[in-house]
């Protein structure tokens, strides 16, 4: 049986009230601009137990770059697969370039896959047999769109590969292997590029070389990039960074530091 509580246990005025459940969408960022990316309540449950997304919200403008910081199976890897239609998620709303993408089935999937979205990996992902200029093309092969020939020359160029586009990725350094893997990933001129640890396997100096590539190609060429990382320093490069906590997003900064990066990371708000 309840009991009531004594009256001096209620609450008598506004602050003495418990606060509302803090809300799991998380819509901090700038809505105004239009869309290059919208996730919207995204939960994606494996096995029917692991809720690996919980809730997601973002929204990443076109033209900017959104970096998602979270430590080791915080869903950073989830929320990029269900982002960019290698997944689909248990509920909720996708959209890449106002296309609804959550419904779509895996043939749907991988066509917008291989036409409007660039990927980079941790491990690069280049096939070791083709040349670096081929690695660079097959997106625009499998697609079947129309080469941009000065599009691709200017990248070539940007990433630095003029002089090795007849070499194999086994010829090229780290840096030099990311560096194509980001042409790759930009030569359809795709609506969004996502980058899973892209800087994961690089020594420091390659990497923030790696991590100024990136930001060059949002302010300079007005691509959109969506990066997902465990390192404060790679968050810190980005416009804005969203920072997943057990599949949920705890804080959204905009131009963060990577002190406050790392503060976050070390003191999630949601345990
Ligand atoms: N295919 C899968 N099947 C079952 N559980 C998974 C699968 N992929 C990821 N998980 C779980 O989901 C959570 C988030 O994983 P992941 O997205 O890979 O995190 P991160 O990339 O941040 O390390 C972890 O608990 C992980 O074990
Ligand atoms: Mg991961």
């Amino acid at each position: 049986m309840r009991t009531q509580l004594p009256e001096r246990e209620h609450p008598t005025t506004d602050q003495d009230r418990r606060a509302p459940p803090a809300p799991r969408t998380v819509l901090r960022e700038d809505t105004t601009r239009p869309a290059a990316l919208v996730m919207h309540e995204v939960t994606k449950v494996y096995d029917g137990a692991v809720a690996a997304l919980d809730r997601v919200s973002l929204h990443v403008s076109r033209g900017s770059f959104l970096a998602v910081a979270g430590g080791a199976g915080s869903g950073k890897s989830t929320l990029l697969h269900c982002a960019s239609g290698l997944d689909s998620p248990t509920s909720g709303e996708v959209r890449v370039g106002g296309t609804e993408i959550a419904g779509l089935d895996e043939s749907q999937r991988s066509m917008l896959r291989r036409g409007r979205i660039g990927f980079v990996f941790e491990a690069y992902n280049l096939l070791p047999s083709l040349t670096v200029e081929e690695n660079i093309t097959l997106p625009l092969r499998l697609s079947g769109g129309a080469a941009d020939r000065r599009w691709l020359r200017d990248l070539v160029e940007r990433v630095g590969l003029g002089r090795v586009l007849q070499q194999r990725p086994g010829d090229l350094s780290g840096g030099g292997r990311q560096r194509a893997a980001l042409a790759r990933a930009l030569a359809v001129r795709p609506e969004v590029v996502f980058a899973d640890e892209p800087t994961g396997a690089l020594d420091p100096d390659t990497g923030a070389e790696v991590l100024d590539l990136l930001r060059e190609v949002v302010d300079e060429l007005g691509q959109t990039v969506v990066m997902v990382t465990r390192d404060p320093n790679a968050a810190a490069r980005a416009h804005a960074a969203a920072v997943l906590a057990d599949g949920r997003v705890d804080r959204y900064c905009s131009r963060p530091s990577s002190g406050e990066i790392a503060g976050h990371l070390a003191r999630p708000r949601r345990r």
